[in-house]
């Protein structure tokens, strides 16, 4: 089976290529609105997301920083992105050093909020869709514990009381919390795959390949995470085949969004190098003449380069050397913003 040949972020996987040109016109125009400022300024979250990361700034988000300082987090320059995957925003870091930060996808179409994650080892995981469903749980989870609820709350301001009534979630009588949040709050990754593991571990094989069938039907769209996640559950059960293409088809996602290394994932397609070795080839001069020859369009060869060479160093670890190059295959598709915020580093 021959890997994807297009892979610029999610948008040419998930949603065509027409996505893509769409995408690429809004932000254009974009672009063309506002200047950003010479770099030296240093920038509030919400200013660095409008001007450097070129996109609207989440609703609430000045109350989500306070609530991450309440809960013992330290607030991060947005700029900060030095040695980090290079299409974050960074908001905090806890005390055991987890960076939780704003995922501001090359491609994302218009009107998709910016997803709320930790910036991991082996890349990417989801948080949270948006900034207010990340809150709520986080306003549930204080309700329920009194160590650190007050603070909280007390952190939170206005957006507080639209997002959840003090008290609600024992008057629901919901089983339990990870209930209560997908049924109230929003679709949690941690919390369905928590839900989907409690399923296989008594035994309930097929509520399990159900929840796990589910995670991968385009609730978290751009990630490969539910694909593997799938696939985990498919092996364990004995559905070796399926496994194997589920894990397939979370290798046409991005890298740095399967949630775990490469090489596990690639174990689970039934690959070995392969896939990496296909990709290093594409990022060739040779490669990417090859694709122009068979008619792909010159801005979506540099896309599709971009999108590459994330994968690899996601592989590698190193993004401090592949920066400048990624934003220069942005520069090259015309989407000036998004290669300005990729090679932006304080
Ligand atoms: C912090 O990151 C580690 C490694 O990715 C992870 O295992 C852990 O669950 C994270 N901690 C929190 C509080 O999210
Ligand atoms: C359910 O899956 C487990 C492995 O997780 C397996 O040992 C068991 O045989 C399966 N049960 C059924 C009824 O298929």
């Amino acid at each position: 089976m021959r890997p994807p040949v297009s892979r610029a972020a999610f948008a040419s996987v998930l949603l065509g290529r027409r996505a893509v040109g769409a995408s690429l016109v809004a932000a254009r125009c974009a672009s063309s609105a506002a200047s950003p400022a010479a770099a030296v300024t240093a920038y509030d979250h919400a200013s660095f997301v409008k001007e450097i990361a070129a996109t609207d700034p989440p609703e609430h988000l000045n109350s989500l920083l306070n609530v991450l300082q309440a809960r013992g987090e330290k607030i991060v320059s947005p700029g900060a992105k030095r040695g980090l995957i290079p299409v974050v925003v960074p908001l905090s870091e806890s005390p055991a050093g987890n960076l939780t930060s704003l995922l501001r996808w090359p491609t994302a179409p218009t009107g998709m909020e910016m997803p709320v994650v930790e910036v991991g080892k082996h890349g990417l995981w989801l948080l949270a869709k948006n900034v207010k469903q990340y809150i709520h749980r986080i306003l549930v989870e204080a309700d329920i514990n009194a160590d650190t609820g007050d603070d909280v709350w007390d952190a939170v301001g206005e957006a507080g009381e639209n997002l959840y009534t003090k008290g609600d979630f024992k008057e629901s009588q919901l089983a339990d919390l990870d209930v209560y949040l997908l049924k109230k709050v929003g679709l949690f990754p941690d919390v369905i795959e928590r839900k989907t593991l409690r399923h296989l571990e008594k035994g309930d094989n097929v509520s399990a390949l159900i929840t796990g069938e589910f995670y991968s039907r385009d609730q978290f769209p751009g990630f490969g995470r539910p694909f593997v996640f799938n696939a985990e559950i498919l092996k364990r059960v004995g559905r070796t085949s399926e496994a194997k293409d589920s894990a397939r088809v979370a290798l046409k996602s991005p890298w740095w969004t399967l949630g775990c290394s490469y090489e596990e994932a690639a174990e689970l397609a039934g690959w070995e190098d392969e896939q990496i070795e296909f990709i290093r080839e594409k990022v060739t001069e040779e490669g990417k003449r090859e694709d122009l020859k068979k008619g792909k369009a010159p801005e979506q060869v540099v896309l599709d380069e971009a999108a590459f060479l994330m994968d690899l160093a996601c592989v590698d670890g190193n993004w401090d050397d592949v920066v400048d190059r990624i934003a220069e295959c942005y520069r090259e598709a015309g989407l000036d913003d998004v290669a300005k915020f990729i090679a932006y580093r304080e």
